[in-house]
C-alpha cells in the first residue's frame, strides 16, 4: 500500500517536473541572425549603437533609425566593413508620419522586416511637479507609444510569415519604481506590461518576444553628476556593448525577459514584487537631496 502511494508520487513528481522543464524550455534557440533584416531603433549612439553592431557581426543587415542623420551615417560607415547590408534612415520617432516612412521605407528596401528592436528611449528626472508637460509627453511617446507603434507596423510582415522577433529594451525601472523619475519609469512598466501582453495575445502565431531590462548604462543618458552618485548608492553602471551582447543572447535563447545589472538588480526585482514595503521604507531613508539633484540631471542637455 505505502509502495503504491509512494509510486504514484513519484510519478506524479516526475511527470510535473517534465512539465516545468517542457514550459520553461527556450522557444526558439534556433535563431540565426545571419541574412535576417533587423530594424533597431535609436542604433546612433549608446545601446542602440552597440546592437547594431552586434547584429551586424551576426551577418544581420541593419537598418538604423535615429533622429540624427549624421550620427547615423557614422554609424552606417563604421559598420559596413563587416556587415551583410546596413541602411540608414533618420526619423524622429514621435512623429507619426516620421515613423510610418521608416517602416516603409525599410520594408521596401529589404522586403521584410525578421527582427523589430525598440530601443530609442529618452529620460526626464526629477520631482514631478517641476517636469515640463511637453517633455513628459515627447519621453511617453517615444518610450512607449513609438514601441507600440512600430510593433504595430512591423507585425503583419512577421504574421504572414508565421516568423519574427521583437526585442524591447526597457529598462530594470520597468520592473522597479525608483522615484524621481516617475514617468520614465511609467513608460518602461507600460513598455513591460505591453510586451507581457503581447505575448499572450502572440501564441502560436510564430512572432516571439524578448524584454530585456538594463541596468545603468554609460550612455549619454547618464550625466557624470548622475553617475557618481549612482556608484555611491551602491549600483552596477554597465558598457552597452555588454548591454547589447546580453540582450542578443536573451533573443536568441528564446528567453522571455531578462534583468540585467548582477545581483543587486535582480534582488531589486524580486523585493519589488514580493516585499514592496521595503523599497517604500528604504526611500523614506534614502531619498536625499543628492539623489533628487542626480535624477534632475539624466537625460543631458536634452532633456533641460
Ligand atoms: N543608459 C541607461 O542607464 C539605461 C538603463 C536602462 C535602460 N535604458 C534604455 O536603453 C535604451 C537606449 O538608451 P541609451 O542609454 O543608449 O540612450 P542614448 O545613448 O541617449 O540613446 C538614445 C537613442 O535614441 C535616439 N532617439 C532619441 N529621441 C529620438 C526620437 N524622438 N526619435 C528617434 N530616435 C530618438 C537617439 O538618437 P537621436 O538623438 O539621433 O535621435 C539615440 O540613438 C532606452 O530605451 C533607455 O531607456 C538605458
Amino acid at each position: 500500500m505505502r509502495l503504491g502511494r509512494g509510486l504514484v508520487l513519484t510519478g506524479a513528481l516526475a511527470a510535473g517536473g517534465y512539465w516545468l522543464a517542457r514550459y520553461l524550455r527556450p522557444q526558439h534557440s534556433t535563431l540565426i541572425l545571419a541574412d535576417k533584416v533587423v530594424l533597431i531603433t535609436g542604433a546612433s549612439t549608446g545601446i542602440g549603437r552597440a546592437l547594431a553592431f552586434a547584429f551586424a557581426r551576426r551577418g544581420a543587415r541593419v537598418a538604423l533609425v535615429a533622429r540624427s542623420a549624421d550620427r547615423l551615417e557614422a554609424v552606417r560607415r563604421e559598420i559596413e566593413p563587416y556587415s551583410a547590408e546596413v541602411l540608414a534612415v533618420p526619423a524622429d520617432l514621435t512623429d507619426e508620419a516620421q515613423l510610418e516612412a521608416a517602416v516603409t521605407r525599410t520594408l521596401e528596401h529589404f522586403g521584410r522586416i525578421d527582427v523589430l528592436v525598440n530601443n530609442a528611449g529618452a529620460i526626464h528626472g526629477g520631482r514631478l511637479i517641476d517636469l515640463d508637460p511637453a517633455r513628459i509627453e515627447q519621453v511617453l511617446r517615444l518610450n512607449l507609444w513609438a514601441a507600440i507603434r512600430l510593433t504595430q507596423l512591423s507585425l503583419p510582415s512577421m504574421l504572414a510569415r508565421h516568423s519574427g522577433y521583437i526585442l524591447n529594451v526597457a529598462s530594470g525601472l520597468g520592473r522597479v519604481a525608483v522615484p524621481q523619475v516617475s514617468t520614465y519609469v511609467a513608460s518602461k512598466y507600460g513598455l513591460a506590461g505591453f510586451t507581457d501582453a503581447l505575448r499572450r495575445e502572440l501564441g502560436g502565431s510564430g512572432v516571439r518576444m524578448t524584454l530585456v531590462l538594463p541596468s545603468w548604462t554609460h550612455t549619454d543618458m547618464l550625466a557624470p553628476e548622475t553617475k557618481d552618485v549612482i556608484e555611491r548608492y551602491g549600483f552596477r553602471i554597465d558598457y552597452p556593448d555588454e548591454v547589447a551582447e546580453q540582450a542578443i543572447a536573451a533573443l536568441v535563447a528564446g528567453r522571455h525577459e531578462v534583468i540585467l545589472g548582477g545581483p543587486l538588480a535582480l534582488l531589486g526585482v524580486a523585493v519589488e514584487r514580493y516585499f514592496p514595503f521595503l523599497l517604500r521604507l528604504y526611500w523614506r531613508i534614502f531619498m536625499t537631496q543628492e539623489w533628487s539633484d542626480a535624477m534632475s540631471a539624466l537625460g543631458g542637455e536634452e532633456a533641460r
